[in-house]
């Protein structure tokens, strides 16, 4: 069922970030995006699973985007609007991008205005979570 690059991408997240288990009732999201510099192409990949390590989902797609920090936080939306079209309630985020957490934690007051635009979607997704944190 799963299709062949989710199953690789599933494997290459756990390898890489030494996957834990979220607490009970929580849905943990991993997302990796990937980018190419001169074709603009960028790729991304989005996993969900359950405290008790089930897969619930995951979506692999590529996009355009020139800069790279940009394809870093549209990941990372693209995966907070996964778990919002699954109707997760209670998620973690996973993700290395220093520079969203930073964004997402801090408000307005950090402006690394490319990724504003993004950190606003991303306030408004909030709201149809109960909990939403950022590992
Ligand atoms: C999420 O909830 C909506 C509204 O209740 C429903 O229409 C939709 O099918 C649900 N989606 C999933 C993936 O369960």
């Amino acid at each position: 069922m799963l299709r062949p690059n989710l199953m690789c991408l599933l494997r290459t997240l756990q390898l890489t970030h030494g996957w834990r288990p979220p607490m009970s009732n929580y849905v943990k999201i991993n997302f990796d995006g990937a980018w190419k510099k001169d074709s603009h192409l960028a790729g991304l990949g989005v996993v969900a699973r359950d405290a008790t390590g089930l897969f619930c989902g995951g979506l692999v797609t590529p996009f355009h985007c020139n800069l790279a920090l940009v394809a870093e936080v549209a990941t990372s939306l693209c995966a907070f609007k996964f778990a919002m079209n699954h109707n997760f309630t209670d998620i973690i985020l996973e993700t290395d991008s220093k520079i969203l957490v930073e964004g997402v934690r801090g408000g307005e007051k950090n402006g690394v205005w490319a990724i504003q635009p993004f950190l606003d979607e991303f306030k408004k997704i909030s709201v149809c979570f109960r909990y939403v944190l950022w590992s």
